[in-house]
């Protein structure tokens, strides 16, 4: 109980900060920069994603850039019941529904549904993170619980001011591979270096 209103806390912490930027675009950009120019954007062939929505670091652009290099975009529906997801094919044009809180999600059918060993990238969305990969999502788990089985990569985006050196970590949290951030000069397969560390990835050339 102790961590999740820890986790609570952080949520609120950086919801703060990202609510009272002023750079936000120049971030942003930089931050999609850096993820188009990452080895593992671009050895991918179909990336999972979400529709981001206002506060959240915007992925529209992702996804249009996706399109444009012949990638395939699969988006998820969630189902508040089980807090379980399953992700859908999303070509440009295709119609979304406000099904659950502000979240716009595709219309579900078996021709467009995408298997999760066909997903070699998901980009997930999170509030903080710390060194390791681990995550504080929205709270619903959805992330945790679809990572058990998953064996594509995984990246997420954050600023600095999401970086945490230590976040509560609970058993069924599962960390990312990457993050993709402003602050370092290299992004970085977390797991494995600290954030200062020497990795022998690709350096970020603004
Ligand atoms: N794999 C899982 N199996 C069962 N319950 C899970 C699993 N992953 C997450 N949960 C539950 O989902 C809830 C939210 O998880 P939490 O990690 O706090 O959210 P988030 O990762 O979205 O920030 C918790 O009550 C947690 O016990
Ligand atoms: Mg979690």
């Amino acid at each position: 109980m102790q961590e999740t209103k820890e986790k609570q806390l952080i949520r609120a912490d950086v919801f703060k900060t990202w609510q009272q930027m002023n750079d936000r675009s120049s971030v942003e950009r930089r931050l999609q920069n850096r993820l188009f120019r990452s080895y593992e954007w671009k050895q991918s062939h179909t990336v999972a994603i979400t529709i981001s929505t206002t506060l959240e670091w915007d992925t529209e652009e992702i996804i249009r850039r996706a399109w444009k290099e012949g990638k395939r975009v699969a988006i998820p529906k969630c189902f508040p019941v089980t807090k379980e997801m399953c992700f859908y094919h999303y070509e440009s044009g295709d119609t979304l529904l406000p099904l659950w809180k502000d979240m716009l999600e595709p219309i579900s059918n078996a021709e467009s549904f995408i298997n999760k060993s066909d997903i070699d990238l998901i980009i997930v969305p999170g509030i903080a993170f710390d060194k390791s990969g681990y995550r504080i999502g929205y709270g619903g788990g959805y992330y945790d619980r679809y990572l058990q089985s998953f064996r594509g990569k995984s990246i997420s985006i954050a600023a600095g001011f999401q970086l945490y050196s230590s976040i509560p970590v609970q058993p069924h949290d599962i960390p990312v591979d990457i993050i993709i951030t402003d602050v370092c000069k290299l992004y970085q397969p977390i797991h494995k270096k600290t954030w200062e560390g020497n990795t022998s990835y690709i350096e970020d050339k603004e």
